[in-house]
């Protein structure tokens, strides 16, 4: 049995993203018992290796290894020998050596856990590099709609934010796209990269025209980090554009629902009273996080993303 990777959702077909959601539909009722134990990755490592912040993917990725019994450990660039010069590689390679079963790795730089794959024994899984792709991001936001509304095929779903800087919309076009979804993104022209129409989606720069008719209205945190100047006016002036309030939200369905991947920069990409408000599901996603990254693990030990045949 050769390893799997999860890169990207680019490289999955649908029947492998279906097969990932059913797994975590399944493995999710265990967060509902009060053991929270099973034994899919008992005697397994697995290993977080985090060069950027994280609240979200770091402690899921954590608790779905521990609730599956591997023996799991974390890392931070901060804390560790990338402070005296180690390269990436060379840290990839140590934490190998280990016998690390799995390694998930969150870098800045696009393309980083593409460059450590081939160069360990461990599965590798991307928990966002930097501008490109943020696969299990996209798969719980999957689950989330597909629990909520029944089937993805045919939802109008509109992603509305800094569309340039974000490696969840990337993964969000692939996963949904193959999925049977139509796509729109929205957002200020200077943050809207050029051909994005080219992976299948309809852009607009105005939030009204991409959310009319939407079933899902998902909102991207502005990346304060990655902005080069200029890009937009302020925070302030992003929220009296590009913000959805209540009055915007109107211009999707009713029951449309509001999602973010986290974190959230209040009264910026969304108001509170949108946030907290009853078509948010902001709270289930994080809730669906934890199981995706268990069944993502599980998969990646079971050596396919594909349904066992029977
Ligand atoms: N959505 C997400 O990746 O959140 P964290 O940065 O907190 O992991």
């Amino acid at each position: 049995m050769g390893k799997i990777n999860l890169l990207g959702l680019e490289d999955l077909s649908a029947e492998e993203i279906i097969n990932i959601l059913d797994t975590a539909e399944q493995l999710k009722s265990l967060l509902k018992s009060s053991r929270k134990k099973a034994q899919h990755l008992q005697g397994k490592a697995v290993i977080n290796l985090f060069y950027e912040n994280s609240t979200r993917t770091r402690m899921s990725f954590e608790l779905a290894s521990k609730y599956l019994s591997a023996n799991a450990a974390n890392i931070t660039a901060s804390g560790s020998s990338v402070q005296k010069g180690e390269t990436l590689i060379d840290t990839a390679r140590t934490l190998n050596a280990m016998s690390a079963d799995i390694l998930i790795m969150r870098h800045s730089m696009s393309g980083a856990p593409h460059l450590i794959a081939p160069l360990v024994d461990a599965a590798v899984i991307n928990a966002g590099d930097g501008m490109h792709e943020h696969p299990t991001q996209a798969l719980l936001d999957m689950l989330t709609i597909r629990e909520r509304k029944g089937d993805i095929k045919g939802l109008k779903v509109a992603i509305i934010g800094d569309i340039y800087h974000s490696r969840v919309v990337r993964s969000n076009i692939y996963g949904l796209t193959k999925l049977g979804a139509e796509v729109s993104v929205g957002g200020p022209a200077t943050l809207m990269p050029k051909g994005i129409e080219k992976l299948g989606v309809k852009a607009f720069n105005t939030v009204q025209e991409a959310i009319v008719d939407a079933d899902v209205v998902m909102g991207l945190r502005i990346q304060l980090e990655r902005q080069k100047s200029g890009l937009f006016p302020s925070v302030r002036e992003y929220h009296r554009f590009f913000g959805v309030d209540d009055n915007r939200l109107k211009y999707s369905k009713p029951d449309a629902l509001v999602m973010h991947p986290g974190p959230v920069n209040r009264g910026v990409e969304f108001s509170s009273s949108v946030i907290d408000g009853p078509q948010s599901v902001i709270d289930e996603q994080v809730t669906n996080g934890v199981a995706v990254r268990m069944a993502v693990m599980y998969l990646l030990t079971m050596g396919s993303f594909l349904p066992k045949e029977d």
